[in-house]
């Protein structure tokens, strides 16, 4: 049975621009029966108007989004440890490399090692996606196979949209977390990318699940096995993710052990393509990223983890404009939050501060010292609507592939949505948000920009009301 649902969508223009002009319009839609979007037009249209009466004359139900509250896309997490949620918010005291050594391996080897474990971690990881809002995810998991067949049958429960990555490592400072070899992790990563993948899809006859190829980073895999990746990659047309000059210790280790930079190893393993996700590239110089760009590679940047284990800003701007294809990501545990409004926020922060640190240069080096005009297109900082369009449709456009109809609401496209709840029926803001000038902020659509603006500062789980993907409602009463 088709649903109709009407009321205030925040939309995006279809073309993957950045600069987004953020719309609040009053839509009615329509889903079909597998969960597509099958109409999406003003809510006064003629077709609209002759739906919804078609509705009622049949008693199909029609959802009203109450005013004060609008629909906007789910979450794109495009990077995410699935094992390292059993430690989040705690162990952060330490440089990457040592931080990996000392928590991370561990309690990735420890859910390997348990099922029961894993089931309970990876079952509360889905339930708090979805009250967050996330509804597809770029997941890296564990070693062993079976860990991750429990993480994506955890996802395919919760109805989430799930990239599962078996972790590909034939190096380790762990000798118990490790694959025997080149040889035997790219056999274990082709029988759980083609057949267990597979399985799960045609089991439960959608395509929610989805494998990707993840070859953990340069220190943990040999030149055998990242080639053996990228081979099996353009053979089966599997997507591949990675991260690539995230930290200092880790560049450096590169550099003394292979004797040359992260994005050579990559590149010569054929592993820059557009099927390939690389989480940070904080160290890249500005013909690094045009290398990015010209291949066609995506970039997962992760702003919280970055200030913990970087000592370099991710050049958000300069990469924007330059065409590279970039989403948030929230690298939990390296980041502790799991909330991509915790990865928005934390990206415009730090292009705040660069943008500041910017101007103070311009000043310290002009004559006219403090009133110079801002220069808004040198201007490094990002804003909160781009941010909102990076954490959702930038994302889905980095993922590629199948689900690349994401991130908006448009006819055809999946409904993945969820509801925010600004205003509640006492006129009153609902949670962390107070208004004190309703009556002339309100527009007819019963919302106005700068109230979706207070959201996305001091907004929080308590104004997420619904969460649907593909159609279903996973979320919310
Ligand atoms: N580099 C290699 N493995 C990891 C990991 O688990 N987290 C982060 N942030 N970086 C990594
Ligand atoms: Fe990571």
């Amino acid at each position: 049975m088709p649903s109709y649902i009407s009321g205030t969508f925040r939309g995006y223009p279809s073309t993957g621009r950045t600069q987004v002009l953020p719309e609040l319009l009053d839509r009615s839609l329509v889903v079909d029966q597998v969960g597509n979007i099958a109409h999406f037009e003003p809510s006064n249209s003629p077709a609209s108007v002759s739906l919804i009466a078609l509705a009622s004359q049949t008693r199909e139900p029609v959802s009203q989004i109450p005013e004060g509250s609008f629909l906007l896309p789910t979450f794109c997490d495009l990077h995410l440890h699935a094992p390292q949620f059993l430690y989040q918010g705690n162990g952060l005291d330490l440089p990457l490399l040592e931080w990996l050594d000392k928590y991370t391996y561990k309690a990735e080897e420890r859910l390997d090692s348990d099922p029961v474990l894993a089931k309970r971690v990876y079952d509360r990881l889905a339930r708090r996606l979805l009250e967050n809002g996330t509804g597809a995810v770029s997941f890296f998991g564990t070693i062993k196979a079976q860990t991750n067949e429990i993480l994506a049958q955890s996802m395919l429960d919760a109805g989430i949209r799930a990239r599962v990555g078996k972790l590909s490592m034939d190096i380790s400072s762990r000798p118990t977390y490790v694959e025997a070899s080149a040889e035997a992790s790219l056999e274990a990563a082709r029988v759980f990318a083609l057949d267990t993948c597979a399985l799960l899809a045609q089991q439960t006859g959608k395509s929610l699940i989805e494998p990707v190829l993840t070859p953990r980073f340069v220190p943990t895999c040999s030149d055998e096995l990242l080639s053996g990746l990228a081979d099996m990659s353009s053979k089966h047309s599997l997507h591949v993710q990675s991260h690539l000059a995230e930290a200092y210790d880790q560049v450096k280790w590169v550099e003394d052990t292979r004797g040359k930079d992260d994005i050579d190893v990559f590149d010569q393993a054929r592993l820059l393509n557009p099927r390939t996700l690389q989480a940070h590239c904080t160290y890249l110089t500005p013909p690094d990223l045009q290398r990015i760009v010209d291949s066609g590679t995506s970039i997962a940047h992760c702003p919280l983890s970055n200030i913990y284990f970087s000592s370099e800003p991710f050049p958000l701007r300069e990469a924007l404009k330059m065409g590279v294809k970039i989403g948030l990501g929230t690298d939990v545990a390296g980041g502790y939050s799991l909330d991509m409004m915790s990865a928005m926020r934390n990206a415009v922060a730090v292009s705040r501060m660069r943008e500041n640190r910017r101007l103070t240069e311009v000043r310290a080096s002009s004559s006219s010292s403090t009133n110079e005009v801002v220069d808004e297109q040198a201007s490094l900082a990002i804003t909160w609507t781009e941010s909102l369009y990076l954490a959702t449709r930038g994302g889905v456009i980095a993922l590629g592939g199948s689900w690349k109809d994401l991130g908006h609401f448009k006819v055809g496209a999946p409904f993945d949505a969820q509801q925010i709840k600004l205003v509640g029926e006492d006129r009153e803001g609902v949670g962390a948000l107070d208004f004190f000038d309703l009556a002339s902020d309100i527009s007819p659509a019963g919302l106005s920009l700068e109230m979706v603006e207070k959201w996305w500062c001091i907004g929080d789980n308590r104004n997420r009301m619904k969460v649907w993907i593909q159609g279903v409602q996973c979320f919310g009463v």
